[in-house]
């Protein structure tokens, strides 16, 4: 028994704390932005001839039969309906989505949760979020090389996540909502390209790098503790302290360095780049008075785009 249309969405996310330092065994902390969201649709082929692939905002519809091995959507389609057990439907599946691509929002992630969450709805067989964040872990590896798995964790479960790499995730609680303003610098910078660049560097050279990963994953653990005990004042300065060490391995740009120093310009309690770096977004933490504000300087500074968000 199917239905004959069903919709999921899944967020966007950001990382407040140790992107990078979470592929070598750190913890990190993640939030999802459900302004931005990946929507997937799964309905019927009236066709009645196979599973027809739209993507409207890449201009493509495709059958899934005519899809590469390693295409992404297809990827996600065919191990979801593996999972399911489903031989062969004939299903049109739409994925539209308002995250910007490469520019460390889990675009990836959340249309592979969507997709992965609507067709378990459209065969009745709703999927747990530990399963859905399973499967997108799966298409995560082959775009991502050697991902944390900290993208699709947080963007299957909704919610504040405290992750370690290969652990049972570890829900967060928001003593105080959180205000994030996130700025793009516009600048495209695929994730496997940092993490792979990072990964040579450590790999000539781990005793320069392991040290500085320990004292990122001290960062985060101080920042889960000011963040359940609602002290923005402390999470603030340390997403300065995780932006200098970030700045230090090389991650960040110019474009980014500028936006963070706007931020705190205009009266941040601390700012960032947030997910893989070299490009991408940044956030800064405000309160619910400062973030105008700091989303006015930012746009003055460049950011393509300016999203609010607030974390509890
Ligand atoms: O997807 P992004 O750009 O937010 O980057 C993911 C965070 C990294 O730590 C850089 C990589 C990973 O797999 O955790």
């Amino acid at each position: 028994m199917t239905h004959t249309a069903v919709k999921a969405t899944a967020p966007g996310k950001i990382i407040l704390f140790g992107e990078h330092s979470v592929v070598y065994g750190q913890p990190a902390i993640a939030v999802p932005v459900s302004q931005v969201r990946a929507t997937c649709t799964v309905r019927e082929n009236s066709a009645g001839t196979g599973i027809l692939l739209n993507a409207p905002d890449i201009d493509r519809r495709e059958y899934l039969s005519a899809a590469g091995e390693n295409d992404p959507l297809a990827l996600v389609v065919r191990r979801t309906l593996d999972a399911l057990g489903v031989d062969a439907p004939s299903l049109e599946i739409t994925v539209t989505s308002t995250i910007p691509i490469a520019c460390g929002l889990g675009s990836g992630a959340a249309i592979s949760a969507a997709i992965i969450r609507a067709l378990g709805e459209f065969f009745r067989r709703p999927f747990e979020s530990q399963t859905v964040s399973d499967i997108a872990f799966e298409v995560e590896k082959i775009y991502h090389g050697t991902p944390s798995g900290i993208d699709n964790t947080v963007v299957a479960f909704a919610q504040p996540i405290f992750f370690t790499k290969g652990q049972p995730i570890e829900r967060l609680t928001v003593g105080a909502p959180l205000t994030f303003v996130i700025g793009d610098t516009g600048i495209k910078s695929p994730t496997y390209k940092v993490v792979g660049d990072l990964r040579a560097r450590r790999t000539e050279n781990p005793a320069a790098f392991d040290p500085i990963f320990a004292e990122m994953g001290t960062l985060a653990r101080n920042a889960r503790a000011a963040i359940e005990r609602g002290d923005a004042a402390s999470v603030g300065q340390l997403m300065g302290e995780n932006h200098a060490i970030l700045r230090k391995l090389g991650i960040s740009h110019p474009m980014l360095d500028a936006l963070v120093g706007a931020a705190m310009d205009a009266g941040a309690l601390g700012a960032k780049l947030s997910g893989a770096g070299w490009g991408g977004n940044m956030i800064a933490l405000a309160t619910p008075d400062s973030a105008a504000k700091i989303g006015a300087a930012l746009a003055s500074a460049g950011a393509k785009r300016v999203i609010k968000t607030v974390v509890r």
